[in-house]
C-alpha cells in the first residue's frame, strides 16, 4: 500500500510524533510542545502507513525571505528507503522562491543534506537555551 503523505496537522496524534522523535532518534520532544512549534511552522510534512506516522519535517518560514527547515525524522524501521529525501524535497518545494533556506544538521547528519545542495554556512552562529547540551552533541563549537 502507498505512503500517505499529508501537509496538514488536523488529525495529529501528538503523542504519536513524540514517539517519533524519540526513537528516530531526534531527541525528547514533549507533545504539548510539538503542537505549538508545528501550528507556528508554515510548512509541514507527514507520511503515514496504514495509519502509523513514519516520517514527519516542518518549516518555519516568513514567506518571502528566509525558511528553516527542522524537526526532520524518519521511523527507524523505515529509514534508507527514501522517506527522509522526499521530506527534504517536499519542504524545499514548499519554501521554493525564499531567498535562503536554512538548517543546522545532527552532528554526523551533513553528508544527508549535502545532497540537495545545501552547503556549509561561514557565519552561522546561534544561542540555545541548553549551550552545555548543544556543544555534547556536537552542534555548537565550544569557545
Ligand atoms: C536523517 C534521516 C532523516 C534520513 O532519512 P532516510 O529516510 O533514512 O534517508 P533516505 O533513505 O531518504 O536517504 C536519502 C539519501 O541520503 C543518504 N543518507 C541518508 N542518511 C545519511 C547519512 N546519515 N549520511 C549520509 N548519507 C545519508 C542515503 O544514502 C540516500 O542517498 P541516495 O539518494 O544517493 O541514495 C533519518 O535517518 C533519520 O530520521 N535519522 C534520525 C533523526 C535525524 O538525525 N534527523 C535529522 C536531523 S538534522
Amino acid at each position: 500500500m502507498p505512503l500517505n503523505w499529508t501537509e496538514t496537522t488536523d488529525s495529529m496524534d501528538w503523542e504519536e510524533l513524540s514517539t517519533l522523535y524519540r526513537i528516530a532518534p531526534l531527541g525528547e520532544k514533549p507533545a504539548e510542545r510539538l503542537k505549538i512549534a508545528f501550528a507556528n511552522s508554515m510548512y509541514k510534512c507527514f507520511a503515514y502507513d496504514n495509519g502509523e506516522l513514519v516520517a514527519a519535517g516542518r518549516c518555519l518560514a516568513d514567506g518571502i525571505d528566509c525558511a528553516y527547515l527542522c524537526d526532520i525524522a524518519v521511523h527507524p524501521n523505515y529509514q534508507g528507503r527514501g522517506l527522509g529525501k522526499v521530506v527534504v524535497n517536499k519542504l524545499l518545494g514548499f519554501a521554493v522562491g525564499h531567498k535562503k533556506i536554512i538548517l543546522y544538521a545532527a552532528a554526523g547528519k551533513e553528508p544527508f543534506y549535502k545532497k540537495f545542495g545545501f552547503k556549509r554556512m561561514t557565519t552561522a552562529m546561534a544561542i540555545f537555551q541548553d549551550e552545555q547540551r548543544a556543544i555534547e552533541s556536537g552542534v555548537l563549537e565550544k569557545e
